[in-house]
């Protein structure tokens, strides 16, 4: 499991226009879907593209370079908590992500995309990545077995 501790200057991201920040995502803020239509769950088309052929959800639009890529093991299941912590110091909100990723390992899928975040995400101007941690999870455990057994033996 891989845990970062995201935080959000959102004083800052607040103040954008909302059209920016949709593009920022490449979705809808009012109901979650994407910009290419339906509603939350319709998976987002990263192929269409207005008729002047710019792609409707933008090239370093947060979801294009965080989707899957087809035949890498790089899907993680998410699990995210917002946090408000009031305010810091300088009377800025200290807030942001308790980011969660869980998969079999995160070299094959949190490492590679986070690399292609880094290298194309519009939302990363917005985000400071604070603290960061790995954790090994054990499976659970069935009658006559014990703790991590599949992790110690082959
Ligand atoms: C404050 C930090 C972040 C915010 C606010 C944020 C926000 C979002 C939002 C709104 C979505 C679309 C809805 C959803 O699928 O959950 C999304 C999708 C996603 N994000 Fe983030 N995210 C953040 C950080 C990260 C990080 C650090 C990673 C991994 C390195 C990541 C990976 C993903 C992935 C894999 C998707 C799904 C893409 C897809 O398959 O469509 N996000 N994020």
């Amino acid at each position: 499991m891989v845990v970062r501790h995201v935080r959000m200057p959102l004083d800052h991201w607040d103040t954008l226009p909302a059209a920016h920040r949709e593009q920022t995502l490449g979705r809808r803020a009012s109901d979650g879907a994407s910009l290419t239509g339906g509603g939350e769950h319709t998976p987002a088309d990263l192929a269409a593209v207005r008729p002047d052929g710019v792609p409707v959800i933008a090239a370093n639009a947060h979801i294009r370079p965080a989707a899957p890529v087809a035949g890498r093991d790089d899907v993680m299941f998410r699990r995210s908590w917002s946090y408000h912590d009031g305010l810091r110091p300088d009377g800025s909100p200290d807030a942001g992500l308790l980011f969660t990723a869980w998969q079999r390992d995160p070299r094959t899928a949190f490492v590679p995309v986070q690399r292609r975040l880094a290298r194309g995400d519009a939302l990363s101007r917005y985000l400071v990545h604070e603290a960061s941690a790995v954790f090994v999870v054990p499976d659970g455990i069935r009658p006559g077995e014990y703790l991590a057994q599949d992790l110690l033996e082959d």
